[in-house]
This record gives structure tokens, C-alpha cells and sequence, in this order.
């Protein structure tokens, strides 16, 4: 449900997949989608490092561009890497730090993502910060506890609700199918805004998505729970009209 002036956020992450033709493709179906219709969301796409600028081009002027990841130094020598700065470059707005598949794939901790997002601020975009419990904490209670300390700890100095943005995902719900109950996904929205509002003198007003198996089928009701300002989408944002439908329930 939108809280008071916070303009909701559909977030597409789509990881590694997708072709040149296939970005363009999707893209321009999102595009044109976007050139009739007004949504109450603003529409975000993270394609691979390889076609944003693939994406970029055609993209058009209402759809956001980010990326999934970058490296929490300037420039130097770190092979295989992309700076936060290169993204700005590129006109990237956003980028997507601490997503748990990095988290366990990269060995990212908190204070990894945390230096990430400090460069992320530095140059100029929004960093999209990813927490959430695996199953065993889950089971063990210990949802709440994690998820703030992921938080604090990732936090970068200079956040605010303008180029900060937080991602609720529980490991377990992402790619599954499975989700929370409404419930649990408000109380731990709940407590994030509760976090966040202590941290940031705007916290009120940070942007704390939903991600992990939104769905069309489910994004209407996860979209209408307290605290949830848009959702971040893995398999779903790699079509078009499943994408649209989910963005249209940000709101
Ligand atoms: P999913 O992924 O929508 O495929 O569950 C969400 C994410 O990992 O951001």
C-alpha cells in the first residue's frame, strides 16, 4: 500500500538471461507500453552489465535503467568488475547491491554491500539495497533480528529516501514460488520503516519493495499490504506483459 508520499517502484531484476534481441525486444514492449499508459510506479529494468546500453537506447524517457551490481572502488585493478561511476556514465540511475544471490555466489557481506552503496551514492545512483532471512532463520525467529542487522550494517552515510531504496526478500521465496504470508511480510515491513525511520531523517519516506515470486497472480494482494512500495521481480520481469501486470498493482 503506498505510504504518504512515496511514489511506488516496480523493479526488474533480470539477472543472467536475455539476449541483445531479447532486451530490445523486451524493452520496447515496456516502452510502448509506458508511452500510453500512466502507472502510479515508476518502472525500473536491470538487464546484465553487456545490454544496458542496449536498453538504454531503447528505452525511451519513461523507463528507468539500472544494474545489478558494482564495485565499491573508484576505478584501478579489479578484473572483471564495473564502477559504480561507469554506470552513471552509461545513464544508469540505479543499481542493485546485496541481492542474496551475490550475498552466497560472492561471498558479500554486509559491510561488502555496505562500501558498494556508499560508491553507489557517491556516483550519483540509487542503490537498491537487497536483505532477507534464509529458511533456517526463518524457522529458527529469527526474521526480524536478521533483517535489521542486514540493514544496518549495509547502510552507506548519506542515504536518504532520494537515492536509497531497500529490498525485502527472503532467500527462501526467491525463484521458488513460495511467499510469505501477508502477515509476516508486514510485520517485517514494518519493522524496516520502523529501522529506517530512526536511521534517516526522511526515513518515512524510503522506498521498501517486496521481492521473491511476485507474480501477476500475487502482486495485487502483496502490493496492497502497509509499508510494501513496489516489488522487486526476477522471473516475472523477463516478459512483458507479466512485468506490466505487476508494475500496474504498484501502487
Ligand atoms: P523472483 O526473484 O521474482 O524470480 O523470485 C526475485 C529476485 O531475486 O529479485
Amino acid at each position: 500500500m503506498t505510504t504518504p508520499n512515496v511514489r511506488p517502484l516496480a523493479a526488474g531484476n533480470w539477472k543472467m538471461n536475455g539476449s541483445r534481441q531479447f532486451a530490445r525486444d523486451l524493452v520496447k514492449g515496456l516502452a510502448d507500453q509506458l508511452a500510453t499508459t500512466k502507472l502510479a510506479a515508476d518502472v525500473l529494468v536491470c538487464p546484465p552489465f553487456p545490454y544496458i546500453e542496449t536498453v538504454l537506447s531503447a528505452a525511451g524517457s519513461g523507463l528507468l535503467v539500472g544494474a545489478q551490481d558494482c564495485h565499491a572502488k573508484v576505478s584501478g585493478p579489479h578484473t572483471g568488475d564495473v564502477a559504480a561511476a561507469m554506470l552513471a556514465d552509461l545513464g544508469c540511475g540505479y543499481v542493485i547491491l546485496g541481492h542474496s544471490e551475490r550475498r552466497t555466489d560472492h561471498g558479500e557481506s554486509s559491510a561488502i554491500v555496505q562500501a558498494k552503496a556508499a560508491a553507489a551514492l557517491a556516483a550519483g545512483l540509487v542503490a537498491i539495497v537487497c536483505v532477507g532471512e534464509t529458511e533456517a532463520e526463518r524457522d529458527r525467529g529469527e526474521t526480524i533480528k536478521i533483517v535489521e542487522k542486514q540493514i544496518v550494517e549495509s547502510l552507506p552515510s548519506g542515504a536518504t529516501a532520494a537515492n536509497l531504496v531497500i529490498a525485502y526478500e527472503p532467500v527462501w521465496a526467491i525463484g521458488t514460488g513460495r511467499t510469505p504470508t501477508n502477515g509476516d511480510v508486514e510485520a517485517v515491513h514494518k519493522a524496516i520503516r520502523g529501522l529506517i525511520s530512526q536511521k534517516l531523517a526522511d526515513g518515512g519516506l524510503v522506498r521498501i519493495l517486496y521481492g521473491g515470486s511476485v507474480k501477476p497472480g500475487n502482486a495485487a494482494e502483496l502490493m496492497a499490504i502497509p509499508e510494501v512500495n513496489g516489488a522487486l521481480v526476477g522471473g516475472a520481469s523477463l516478459k512483458v506483459e507479466d512485468f506490466w501486470a505487476i508494475a500496474a498493482a504498484c501502487r
